[in-house]
């Protein structure tokens, strides 16, 4: 299948500069060149025009900073990714920060009647305006998807939810907010927290994760490099230790490359400011290449 890459220069999500700027670092990695090397034709759309964070335009509201420029985002994201996916090709998106999941999901999920989503991260991302101790919206892109927090966020694209909560698997998880941990423990979301990836190990949870999702007629991988060790990834904007290794999150790419379920994907919270000699950008395209087929031998 043929790939369309989208570029989401996203920074309204969170506070800290510099993540509009990963979809160029990730470009800069070399991610077209690598996966044209795996003999996919890969176009490369561009990226969605974003709303600088200086406009006065961009406002608050209540604790949902910048809600505004989030919403005009999503809802170009969603329009994109959704054409990407009735043109028969396989829409790959790079942020930004996390925040852009609410329009990849709203783009991607009206063409499924069942999609599952793995939740690659060290977050649960499930938070609402009442429940984030931030105001930033990429703590909320999960919430939104299953149709909780504020009506704005969670009707992108005039529908929801984008995913029923038993169709998530969450991997990584090391960074639960109260209210997160409520709403994983109401809604029955399976969570592989890192306690759970270090005592069974990566092929057991890949292998429990693709069981589980085996009902599904469409999977998203929505991985937050933050998931990943800092030691691994540094240039995140929320990073938090004891993280997944290098060498793990390779070992469930390819796990993912081999069943072949992944039918959309997204990259996010690459920030090359914080980030040491493009690391993180190169990690993230290493790890597209296993998603995408590459092997060592
Ligand atoms: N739970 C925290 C919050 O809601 C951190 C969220 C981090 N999210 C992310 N996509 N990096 O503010
Ligand atoms: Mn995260
Ligand atoms: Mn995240
Ligand atoms: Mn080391």
């Amino acid at each position: 299948k043929d790939i369309s890459v989208i570029g989401v220069p996203m920074d309204l999500g969170q506070m800290r500069r510099g993540v509009d700027m990963g979809p160029s670092a990730i470009r800069y990695a070399g991610i077209i060149e690598r996966l044209e090397n795996l003999n996919y034709q890969v176009e490369d759309l561009g990226d969605i025009e974003i709303a600088r964070p200086e406009k006065q335009s961009i406002e608050n509201e209540g604790n949902l900073k910048n809600l505004n420029g989030v919403l005009e985002a999503s809802e170009k994201l969603s329009e994109s990714v959704s054409s990407v996916i009735t043109n028969k090709k396989f829409p790959l998106v790079l942020g930004g920060d996390h925040s852009i999941a609410i329009g990849t999901l709203a783009g991607v999920s009206k063409h499924y009647e069942n999609l599952g989503v793995i939740w690659y991260d060290a977050h649960g991302d499930l938070n609402t305006a009442d429940t984030s101790p931030s105001g930033n919206i990429h703590g909320m892109p999960l919430a939104a998807s299953i149709g909780i927090g504020h009506e704005m966020l969670t009707n992108i694209s005039g529908y929801t939810p984008k995913v029923k909560p038993e169709n998530i698997v969450i991997i990584g998880a090391r960074s639960l907010d109260e209210g997160e941990r409520e709403l994983i423990k109401e809604k029955g979301i399976k969570v592989y927290t890192m306690h759970e990836v270090d005592r069974l190990g990566m092929t057991k949870v890949m292998e429990e994760t693709i069981e589980y999702l085996a009902h599904t007629d469409g999977v998203h991988l929505s991985l937050d490099l933050d998931g990943l060790d800092p030691h691994d990834a540094p240039g995140v904007g929320t990073p938090v230790l004891g993280g997944i290794s290098y060498r793990e999150s390779h070992l469930a790419m390819e796990m993912l490359a081999e069943a072949e379920i992944i039918t959309s994907a997204e990259f996010v919270e690459v920030n090359p400011i914080l980030d040491e000699k493009n690391k993180t950008a190169t990690v993230a395209v290493a790890l597209m290449g296993s998603l995408f087929g590459e092997k060592l031998l």
